[in-house]
């Protein structure tokens, strides 16, 4: 759904040059949420204002469900940006409108007659669970509320994409989880593909079906969540799932991203004669599976063969103390 390639943005200020991106390529798939995660100041924003060309990119191409949007101008431009959402952190709601005046105000400039601007934006205002407070101003909404219009008023246009910076970092940890559960809503109900950008692991973990990691203007990982989780040496999967720190010898963590009815450790010790040490894990929901992580120590003269094993079986084993 957005394919861009070789991205490049250098700001040119008066004395020196800013390079925001600094190659990069993003892949996001038609129905999924793909978060990008990163510091303040690694270019998270930038890369989505190219992606809706509010930015121009020094180079690369953009392109969103095969329309390569970086190599339009004029009228054609405008109507490839009706089909990119975007919800931002402050909101940016007029403050002078109404609430239902705020929703339509997209509708009015694609030229959405009143009667059918009217029927959309009850739909709409329905669709965030706003629909007693129509008639209301911004300055009278909570935080959370007023999210719920930026995201109806986003979704106006019926976008194939919607664009999120930041949408919950001004928010409290509820309400972050009431937007963060609305945005998975509008993915699964509408099959809405959902690219946003956050400096919170956890978001990513809770909402997203693939991830990057944004370091100084490129990222320095990317993939699918559970594919990553399954990555040895992966720093997502670490941040998304650390395992406490131990200091036994001979400990391997073990990572599995579906679960088992066969009785692993039983069978472990039975056939290979090793003694197994659970010494403590955890089991997590990411990216809609149950992800378990355990640090077990595996020790006697078919610890190899025991590993092997287990790797047989689909776990990742990863090596966490010293033999
Ligand atoms: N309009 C701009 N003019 C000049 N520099 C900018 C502009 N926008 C962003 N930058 C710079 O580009 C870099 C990336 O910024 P930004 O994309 O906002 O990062 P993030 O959203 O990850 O915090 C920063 O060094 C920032 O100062
Ligand atoms: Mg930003």
């Amino acid at each position: 759904m957005i394919d861009a390639v070789g991205l490049r943005k250098v700001y040119r200020l008066k004395k020196r040059e800013v390079v925001a991106l600094d190659g990069v390529d993003l892949h996001v798939r038609q129905g999924e949420v793909f978060g990008v995660v990163g510091q303040s100041g690694a270019g998270k924003s930038t890369l989505l204002r190219c992606v809706n060309l509010l930015e121009r990119p020094t180079a690369g191409t953009v392109r969103v469900d095969g329309d390569e949007v970086t190599a339009l101008r004029g009228r054609r431009l405008r109507e490839a940006r009706r089909g990119i959402g975007m919800v931002h952190q402050h909101f940016a709601l007029l403050s002078s409108r109404t609430v239902a005046g705020n929703v339509a105000f997209p509708l009015e400039i694609a030229g959405v007659g009143a009667a059918e601007r009217r029927r959309r934006v009850a739909e709409l205002l329905d669709l965030v669970g706003l629909s007693d407070k129509a008639r209301a101003y911004p300055a009278q909404l909570s935080g959370g509320q007023k999210q719920r219009v930026g995201i109806a008023r986003a979704l106006a246009p019926r976008p194939k994409v919607l664009l999120s910076d930041e949408a919950t970092s001004a928010l409290d940890p509820a309400t972050t989880t009431s937007i963060l559960e609305l945005l998975r809503e509008l993915n699964r109900e509408l099959g809405l593909t959902i690219l946003l950008i956050t400096h919170e692991m956890d978001v990513i973990k809770r909402i997203c079906d693939s991830a990057a990691i944004m370091e100084s203007g490129h990222f320095t990982e990317s993939g699918r969540v559970l594919d990553l989780l399954a990555t040895p040496g992966s720093r997502l999967a670490r941040s998304l799932f650390p395992l406490p720190a131990t200091e036994a010898p001979d400990t391997v963590a073990l990572t599995y991203t579906h679960a088992s009815d066969e009785p692993l450790m039983s069978e472990l010790t039975r056939r290979f004669d090793v003694d197994v040490n659970v010494l403590g894990g955890a089991v997590e929901d990411v990216a809609g599976r149950s992800v378990g992580r355990l640090n077990v120590q595996v020790r006697g003269a078919n610890r190899a063969a025991a590993l092997d094993y287990l790797s047989g079986k689909g776990l990742l084993v990863e090596e966490v103390t010293a033999r």
